[in-house]
């Protein structure tokens, strides 16, 4: 076999994989150890130079890679990215659904409007991206779904109402999913870590820290304790599940990774 940017020429055609919210954190990490493993990638976010930046990375590591900025709660978005896909490098044979934002506050102050867009982003938007992404994936008879969730998706957390029940939903979608597409051949996952060492757990220590409750540190040290591990994921473990279930879809749907052998809930 020849070589060609460190895919074999004559080798199947390099899988094409969306992921959301790659312009940092856990699917920045995602998109690049796909990228290691071979894949064509397609990243989505609101940040465009973000993106970009992702992008050339990838390209780095001799795979190709677009950038398409969208803010996922907009109607249509979903379908447009798929579109987009599509014409670049084929339909996509992977979504990666991990685009989120992790509001926390007490209930009183938990408005409708957070609710609402906690759900469009964590539920909404990777129901789209299975709708948009499933009947190229039937038509060929394989396929995978991935979302990224969290323990807040498999039991309570505090101060995180919004957040809980929208990673809830995003479990239930996997499940839902999975029993309508496994017959035709689609892979679905929610991959459930605890707390992970990202911008948004910084933002929440920094957010603690701003109400004078604690430092950040000690509202940091606080979150990671929550972890049945004893200590913070990094992006990077995150992302090696990710692409270890990508590559050998084992039976299952839902994944706890917060455990000292990690392993499926169901
Ligand atoms: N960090 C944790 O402790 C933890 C634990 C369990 C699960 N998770 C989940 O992992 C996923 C990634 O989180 P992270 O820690 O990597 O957070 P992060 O560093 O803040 O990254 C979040 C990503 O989502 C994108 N995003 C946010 N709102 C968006 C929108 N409206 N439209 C399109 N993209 C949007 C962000 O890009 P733009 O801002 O450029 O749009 C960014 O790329 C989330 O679903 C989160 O719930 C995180």
């Amino acid at each position: 076999m020849r070589e060609h940017g460190g895919w074999m020429a004559d080798a199947p055609p390099r899988p094409v994989t969306v992921v959301t919210g790659s312009s940092r954190g856990i699917g920045a990490a995602i998109a690049e150890a796909l990228a290691r493993a071979g894949h064509r990638l397609v990243l989505t976010a609101r940040d465009g130079a973000g993106l970009e930046a992702v992008a050339a990375r990838l390209r780095e590591l001799g795979t190709e890679a677009i950038a398409v900025a969208a803010d996922l709660r907009t109607p249509g978005a979903a379908e447009s990215v798929i579109a987009r896909a599509t014409a670049e490098f084929g339909a996509p044979d992977v979504v990666i659904s991990n685009a989120g934002t992790a509001p926390a506050d007490k209930i009183e102050k938990t408005t409708d409007a957070v609710l609402r867009e906690t759900f469009e982003l964590h539920v909404g938007a990777p129901l789209a991206f299975a709708r948009a992404a499933a009947p190229a994936m039937k038509a060929r008879g394989s396929g995978c779904l991935l979302h990224l969730a969290s323990t807040a998706g498999l039991r309570g957390f505090p101060f995180t109402a919004a957040y809980t029940a929208a990673k809830h939903g995003m479990v239930g979608l996997a499940r839902a999913l999975r029993a309508e597409l496994a017959p035709a051949g689609i892979a679905v996952y929610a991959l459930c870590p605890g707390f992970v060492d990202t911008a948004i757990t910084r933002q929440a220590a920094a957010a603690v820290a701003a109400r004078g409750r604690s430092t950040a540190d000690e509202a940091f040290a606080r979150m990671a304790a929550q972890n049945r591990i004893g200590r913070m994921h990094t992006p990077a473990e995150v992302a090696a599940a990710a692409a270890e279930l990508v590559a050998r879809r084992p039976d299952g749907c839902v994944y706890d990774l917060d455990r000292d052998v990690p392993g499926f809930v169901d």
